[in-house]
């Protein structure tokens, strides 16, 4: 296990963009938003300078918005959509000199931040603060208008869980009159079958292209876009943001006005996530698909995300973790999977082992999975998954994803947050 944090290291070096690091080599080739806030968290352990610097720089593609985007171009590297299809320069919201997406994804950005002002202190909570604080303020206010406590993502790239089975049926609802023309670049590296199909990407393109044309006027879009979704785990993410948005506050010194305003968020959407998202029949929180006004109930890696975010109490907590042990949902079992955790139920229809989001065990979610339930107190279940998930990177390497059957990686070879994440579960035996 030694030899694993140094490989690990070894592929971020590999991947170094000077003060950011790209996901992987040739498949994604610029600076992602939370894959930079989970390496971040990985790189932290040993280097919490050159974590704080994946902060500044993924900070310096923010709009004055507020908006942090989820990709910021590096410089003409081969990947689609590029940044001439965004266009963002349309608007004055975008920085003048830097060149992004105009979606966002979740915000890991600020649970990263929390940890690296724990290593060196207030000092770098001051420097990120007032951004992070416009971010989460840019969210309510364009994406939860009707301040439910509960942000809509506008695009299934806004999850980072693409082509999640969560979307498939929102998806299907959108009738393309025409075709958007375009190149996919994404199996270039990487199989086929192991991307979102075709079908998924033409809805992708129709919905980027939607905002853009928009001048991504977040009223328009929430008026007009096919896709206007409450996600459970983009929500979850963003309470736990929160807290640690929170706890920024308090060590520098802020105006309790700002913690009152951190602290309504966090009441609502606890609410929320209670009064509106639970589903007492399948116990669990199904996302809300506000354009078709309906509840979305995929069981899914997202399930997991109010553990993470300790959103529930102990006996919601409880039924969740529920989940994990069942042989036809996601626990492994002689004959069927041998790893932790599927990102989709084995008893899904669209459960496929080796299709990016539809059911490979991914390095990031494990990771969520573990810190919740540990919060939750159930040590045993996270220590299993912690072991399976280093198992996984020991034998197959820093891939993207992995095989629940067989173990074998899939997607991109050299992954930042796989290697980064590994980092932060091998410290977990010193903290
Ligand atoms: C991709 O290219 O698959 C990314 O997830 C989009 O952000």
């Amino acid at each position: 296990m030694k030899d694993l944090g140094i490989k690990a290291k070894r592929v971020l070096l590999g991947n170094n963009l000077g003060k950011s690091t790209k996901p992987a080599p040739k498949q994604y080739p610029h600076q992602w938003n939370w894959d930079s806030a989970f390496i971040a968290l990985g790189v932290s352990n040993y280097d919490a300078e050159r974590a704080g610097d994946e902060i500044i720089s993924l900070l310096g593609g923010q709009w004055n918005n507020g908006m942090i985007p989820h990709i910021i171009y590096s410089d003409n590297e081969e990947y689609f959509p590029d940044q001439k299809r965004w266009d963002i320069h349309r608007t004055k919201k975008a920085p003048a000199n830097v060149d992004t997406s105009g979606i966002t994804q979740p915000p890991m950005i600020t649970i990263a931040a929390h940890k690296i002002v724990e290593k060196l202190g207030a000092g770098f909570g001051q420097e990120v603060y007032q951004k992070l604080l416009s971010y989460h303020r840019w969210l309510y206010r364009e994406r939860d208008p009707n301040n439910e406590g509960l942000v809509s993502i506008i695009h299934p790239w806004e999850s980072g869980i693409d082509n999640s089975p969560r979307w498939i049926g929102t998806l299907d609802k959108i009738i393309l009159t025409t075709k958007p023309k375009y190149e996919r670049k994404d199996q270039k590296h990487v199989a086929g079958e192991e991307r979102p199909t075709n079908v998924e990407y033409d809805r992708f393109v129709y919905l980027m292209d939607l905002a853009r044309d928009f001048d991504y006027d977040q009223k328009q879009i929430l008026a007009n876009s096919p896709f206007v979704v409450q996600d459970v785990l983009f929500n979850s993410i963003l309470h736990k943001a929160n807290e640690c948005l929170r706890e920024i506050a308090v060590k520098i010194g802020k105006h309790k006005s700002d913690i009152d305003e951190i602290d309504n968020w966090m009441k609502t959407t606890r609410l929320a996530f209670k009064h509106k998202l639970w589903d007492s029949q399948t116990n669990m929180h199904c996302d809300y698909d506000l354009r078709n006004n309906n509840k979305i109930c995929e069981n899914s890696i997202a399930i997991f995300g109010p553990l993470y975010a300790g959103l529930v109490d102990e006996g919601d907590a409880q039924l969740i973790a529920q989940h994990l042990n069942d042989v036809n949902k996601y626990a492994p079992s002689l004959g069927s999977t041998k790893y932790y955790i599927p990102t989709t139920s084995k008893n899904s229809k669209h459960f496929n082992p080796k299709r990016y989001w539809l059911g490979p065990i991914w390095v990031n979610t494990n990771w969520m999975v573990i810190r919740g339930l540990e919060r939750y107190g159930f040590t045993d279940l996270a220590d299993r998954i912690r072991k399976d998930t280093l198992t996984l990177l020991e034998k197959g390497g820093f891939c993207e994803y992995f095989n629940p059957y067989t173990g074998k990686g899939h997607g991109t070879k050299r992954f930042s947050w796989s290697a980064a994440l590994a980092i932060d579960l091998l410290s977990d035996s010193t903290k």
